[in-house]
């Protein structure tokens, strides 16, 4: 199992693993555009060649990085790779300087065993809030915001 910076052949697979999730509201759905424009900064877990999940760092701003595009494929959940994207994530971040790191996520029991604290939406500064834009929720969001302080 290898978690490797994704590369433009892994769109397809990106595309499907969010969007398959996108379907059932757990995610927001997205465009190949927006992952082709992005690719740079997502990650992908390959097993046996496959490529089986993936995570984006989404830089906000100096300090803050958020956790997001964090998909599992359903056949290969509960094996560590949710955990290793989000540590890979976490690691890079901080390679480039960045100690904070939020998601606003429905998995509130995977997040804390990632050791991320739960916190009021409301306290996550304005800037975080720009892919709301583009959610059907926007005007009821029912997503937690969970926080992760590194050393
Ligand atoms: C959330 C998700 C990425 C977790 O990936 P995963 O590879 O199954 O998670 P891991 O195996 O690394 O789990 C890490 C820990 O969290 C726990 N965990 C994972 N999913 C859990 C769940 N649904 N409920 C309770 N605990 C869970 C695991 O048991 C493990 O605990 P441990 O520390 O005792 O070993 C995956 O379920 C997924 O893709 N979900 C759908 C998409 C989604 O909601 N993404 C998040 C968007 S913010």
């Amino acid at each position: 199992m290898i978690i490797r910076k994704a590369v433009m052949d892994d769109v397809p697979t990106i595309l499907s693993l969010v969007n398959n999730y996108a379907k059932d509201g757990l995610m927001l759905m997205k465009t190949p555009y927006q992952i082709y424009r992005n690719i740079q900064s997502f990650y992908v877990c390959e097993l046996n060649q496959q490529v089986v999940g993936c995570c984006r760092l989404n830089v906000i701003w100096k300090n803050l990085a958020e956790v997001s595009s964090l998909a599992v494929s359903p056949d290969f959940k509960r094996q560590g790779i949710g955990r290793l994207l989000v540590q890979k994530i976490i690691e890079e971040g901080k390679m480039i300087g960045i100690y904070e790191f939020f998601t606003l996520t429905y998995q509130k029991a995977f997040f804390e065993r990632c050791g991320f604290k739960y916190v009021e939406r409301e306290s996550l500064p304005h800037k975080v809030f720009g892919d709301c834009l583009m959610c059907p929720k926007i005007d009821n969001c029912d997503e937690n915001a969970y926080v992760f302080k590194a050393n």
